[in-house]
């Protein structure tokens, strides 16, 4: 007797062509996902096909995010991931829009289309009372999310590094053209990185257990850097040698204001402002509506062990 073919599983991953996007997108297809990708640029996402088997990723061009636009996008889907999200604001994408009125339609057009789980990817340090208008959005967003879609997984990763990250790779063009390295705060931030594979790891644990619906996870790697220690961890591991100059405030304030006239500025005042606190793992998060990467059965990978793979030595010699 021939059995009947289980009904495909279908995933869309919104913001999926992005850095935590694309071990998202693997992993869920890894998982046996049929994943649709959404993307403004279809060419920067082309090359998550190769992640899954032939035909299991659909990156779809969409220029716009209009409701029936994205109804159709999570039409008959078991799974919305939503990624979506910027470090600085651009015209026509604030963090407002971006990182609360967006995570808002999408929760209630998930809720109304019965998608069984909706996973929403914001911050470690959301706080509506930061100073940060980065982290205040995505407090508001994670709100937003749970009023519409109350059993919504939140995710709250730290730095996350990786091959593509937005920290290591962009650290890695400055110390080739500048002979110093700047420090904000004296590079005094405490932060937790944590592996991109054990982002993506994260959302797939959550997908497994009913009990891990309408939780927030705060997600931080196995040990705490100060900013200055990651930045001497990266000049060890590519064999380099640049000094450290600690930035007073108020250059950091001027520097940054000149950077505003750049389209893709390196550094923001919202970014410094969001450096003022340190980034790590709530130790009190493993409670009744949050938890942690162990609470997910997951133990994270160190920096030491991954670095190495993707700034190798010899790109700077
Ligand atoms: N990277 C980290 O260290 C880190 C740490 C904590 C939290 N997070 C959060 O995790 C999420 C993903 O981060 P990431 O590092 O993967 O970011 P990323 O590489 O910059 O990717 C961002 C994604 O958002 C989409 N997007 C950006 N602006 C958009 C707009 N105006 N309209 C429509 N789509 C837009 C992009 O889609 P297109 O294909 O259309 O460009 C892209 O796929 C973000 O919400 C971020 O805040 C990241």
């Amino acid at each position: 007797m021939t059995r009947p073919h289980p009904r495909q599983r279908i995933a869309t991953v919104f913001g999926g062509s992005g850095f935590l996007g694309h071990a998202i997108v693997q992993e869920l297809a890894a998982k046996g996902y049929v994943v649709r990708v959404p993307t403004r640029c279809p060419n920067k996402a082309q090359g998550l096909k190769l992640l899954g088997k032939v035909g299991q990723i659909f990156p779809f061009h969409t220029n716009t995010l209009s409701d029936n636009a994205l109804t159709a996008l999570i039409q008959n889907c078991d799974v919305v991931v939503n990624l979506i999200g910027a470090f600085t604001e651009k015209k026509g994408a604030s963090f407002q829009s971006l990182h609360v009125k967006l995570p808002a339609r999408l929760a209630r057009l998930a809720h109304g289309a019965d998608v069984a789980h909706f996973i929403h990817v914001s911050t470690l340090g959301a706080d509506s009372a930061s100073l940060s208008h980065y982290a205040k959005s995505k407090a508001l967003g994670e709100e937003s999310v749970r009023a519409f879609f109350p059993n919504a997984v939140i995710l709250r990763p730290s730095f996350v590094f990786g091959p593509r990250d937005h920290f290591f790779n962009k650290l890695a063009v400055f110390s080739r053209f500048f002979p110093f390295l700047p420090l904000i705060r004296g590079g005094k931030t405490k932060i937790q990185p944590l592996y991109v594979g054990n982002v993506a790891q994260a959302v797939s644990a959550s997908l497994k257990q009913k009990k891990m619906q309408g939780l927030t996870f705060e997600l931080g790697g196995p040990k705490i850097y100060s900013l200055k220690e990651m930045m001497q961890l990266f000049l060890k591991t590519t064999e380099q040698k640049r000094p450290f100059l600690s930035l007073p405030n108020w250059f950091v304030h001027l520097q940054t204001s000149f950077f505003k006239l750049f389209p893709n500025p390196p550094v923001t005042q919202d970014q410094v402002r969001f450096l003022q606190k340190d980034n790590v793992v709530n130790q009190e998060a493993s409670s009744n509506r949050a938890g942690t990467l162990q609470d997910l059965g997951i133990s994270a990978i160190a920096l030491e062990e991954i670095l190495p793979l993707y700034v190798p030595r010899a790109y700077f010699k």
